[in-house]
């Protein structure tokens, strides 16, 4: 399959055979994402490979996802990364202060989430399949405390990769003309009419999992409670006191 066709069929996959990801192409999946773009270059991120099989457990359950992440063939967690250029600054006698806002917690928000989406097109073009783990912010605090996070480091999201067992339907996206405007912003709400139609029949028919559901209709019920609402106390705690 050439690399757009492995793109475009793209599906989470939450069912692994428990094949092990050989060391080999392990390396290579962190090259992959080692090897993305990065603002200023500044690697603004870790990939924590873990290992412990009562670590994995202790994050399935913080996380929610039961089953997969300790059947995955490796599971990475993704943490945004100041504190080595800390640091680099203090080791010079330099001021940090600028390192606990807001900017430079985007700009590592952005390179650890594009090295993460590097290694994830790799191991799909492999044959190997994926699922990011945003659970892990569910018990945030408890995930930095089970990975020894330091100060000015945040725990993004987890990737469990493996060799698929079973594959859901690809989802269709949303259409080009609301995802991809041209020259300006463009959204009339009407448009959303006939995805939802057609996200409508996915939920109802889809092979596991069905619900009488829209796309809309999902925006609607994630937004209708605050979420994961410890993050701004987390943040501090991290040391990003200067994000007002
Ligand atoms: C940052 C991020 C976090 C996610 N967290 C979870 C998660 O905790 N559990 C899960 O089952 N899927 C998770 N997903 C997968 C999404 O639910 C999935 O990508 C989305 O429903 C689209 O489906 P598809 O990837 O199969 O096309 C996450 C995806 C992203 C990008």
């Amino acid at each position: 399959m050439d690399l757009f066709e492995t793109m475009i069929q793209h599906t989470s996959v939450r069912d692994f055979t428990q094949q092990d990801v050989p060391q080999e192409l392990k390396e290579q999946l962190v090259s992959a994402a080692q090897s993305v773009s990065s603002s200023n270059f500044l690697q603004a991120y870790s990939i924590i490979e873990i290992r412990d099989p009562k670590k994995l457990q202790a994050i399935e359950s913080f996380s929610r996802n039961p089953g997969f992440i300790s059947q995955a063939g490796v599971f990475y967690i993704f943490v945004a990364d100041l504190q080595r250029h800390a640091r680099i600054l203090q080791a010079q006698q330099k001021d940090i202060s600028h390192l606990k806002t807001m900017e430079p917690l985007l700009v590592s928000i952005i390179d650890t989430t594009l090295a993460a989406q590097g290694m994830a097109t790799f191991a799909e073009s492999q044959g190997l399949g994926i699922c990011f783990i945003g659970g892990v912010r569910n018990q945030i605090f408890e995930v930095s405390e089970l990975l020894e996070l330091p100060p000015l480091t945040v725990p993004l999201f987890g990737l469990a990769i493996g060799y698929p067992r079973n594959k859901n339907q690809v989802k269709q996206r949303l259409p080009k003309t609301i995802a991809a405007p041209i020259d300006r912003y463009h959204f009339d709400g009407m448009d959303i009419k006939e995805y939802d139609l057609t996200m409508e029949n996915y939920y109802t028919q889809r092979i596991s999992n069905q619900q009488q559901t829209s796309w809309s209709q999902k925006v609607i019920d994630f937004f209708a409670t605050a979420k994961r609402p410890q993050l701004n106390e987390f943040l501090k705690h991290q040391g990003f006191t200067e994000i007002k």
